[in-house]
Formats: structure tokens, sequence, C-alpha cells
């Protein structure tokens, strides 16, 4: 069967990464983990990296905060081509990227972002949804541009924020389903690679 390579990008917990993993050893979706790299030495997305057999490093970012270096950015571009990734799967990657990476993969890098985008982008976006009285929120996953969650909507999932909720309990409810969301992107890219090519 034709197994869509992708490569997993993140700095922290790694919960959405385990869940495409999963999916993948379990014959749900037809990808290939070729790398996960993250810009977080001691980042537990590594250890589940490692957990699961996932080739995986460790990228030093360089003096900014909040994007990559141009020459680490350009790295990063050499480390997926070697690895063969034709998807390039941002999973709590809290970098901005930028023409190196946006150039060497058009339309080839998603992100999720836990609400109904173009609301609440930024961080911590649960907490957001529920100071500003929202009714629903949820997680979106989008294509990547340069600028902070934002960028061509593919899909989305709606959560129903309740009265007695905590930014703790709504959280909880859009990382679930985020687990579902993502995967579920990732499969219809894995049929069209199947079918066409991306
Ligand atoms: C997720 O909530 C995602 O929406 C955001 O970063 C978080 C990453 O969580 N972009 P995890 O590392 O996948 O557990």
């Amino acid at each position: 069967m034709k197994r869509l390579p992708i490569g997993i990008l993140g700095s922290g917990k790694g919960s959405n990464c385990r869940a495409i993993l999963e999916r993948i050893r379990s014959g749900d979706l037809a990808a290939e983990a070729r790398v996960v790299i993250s810009d977080v030495l001691d980042a537990p997305i590594l250890d589940i990296a490692r957990e699961f057999s996932v080739a995986n490093a460790f990228l030093p970012s360089g003096q900014f905060r909040t994007r990559l270096e141009p020459n680490v950015e350009n790295e990063l571009v050499n480390m997926l081509r070697e690895a063969g990734v034709d998807l390039v799967v941002l999973a709590g990657f809290m970098r901005v990227l930028h023409a190196p990476m946006l150039k060497a993969f058009p339309r080839r890098i998603i992100n999720i972002h836990p609400s109904l985008l173009p609301k609440f982008p930024g961080l911590e976006a649960w907490k957001q949804a529920l100071a500003t009285g929202e009714e629903v929120s949820g997680c979106t996953v989008h294509y990547v541009d340069e600028k902070i969650d934002h960028g061509e909507i593919i899909a989305q999932h709606e959560v129903r924020i309740l009265p007695d909720d905590t930014p703790e309990s709504l959280h909880a409810r859009i990382q679930i389903a985020e687990r579902e969301l993502y995967p579920a992107v990732i499969a219809e890219f894995c049929e069209r690679y199947r079918a066409t090519g991306l």
C-alpha cells in the first residue's frame, strides 16, 4: 500500500503526535512517520517518537524566541527532505515558520490549533474563548502560512462550552477533539496521496 511519508514537528507534550502514531500502528492511517523533530531537547514528543521507534531529532533553534534562525530553518528543510517527507505536520510546534519551509513545502504544512479559527489565535486559546463568554469552541486544522495560527482552514471540530467549565476542563475536551480531528484530516491527505499524489 502507498503510504504518505510525514514528518511531525513539536515542542512539547506530544499528545497529538501520539494519537497519529497510534493510528499508524493500528493500520487506521496509511501514513509513515519518517521523522519527529523538536526545538526542545527534553520535549516529551521526542520520547514518544522513541517509544514508537520513529527517527527523531533535536533542532537547536538559535537566538530567536518565536522563530528559527534562517540557517536553522534551511537545515530543517534539509532534514525533512532527506527523510523523504511529503507532508509536514505541526503538533504543538511553538515557532513561526518562514520562507525556507513555506517555499520548500507549499500547501504541505498543516497545523492544529485549539480554537475555531479565525477566533482566538495565539496562546491558551481555550482561556480566551471562556473569558469572552463563547458558547462553543473547538479546534481547527489549517494550512500554515507566515502568520500565527493563520492560513486556509481545512477542517474544524466544535466543542460545546458548558456552564461550569473551567479552563482545564474545556482544554481537556478540546484536546480529545484534536486527537480525533488531526488523524482524520491526515487520513484525507493519505487518501489523496494514494489516489493521485499530493
Ligand atoms: C495542541 O493543543 C495544539 O492545538 C496546539 O498545541 C498543543 C499541542 O499539544 N497547537 P500536544 O503537544 O500535541 O499534546
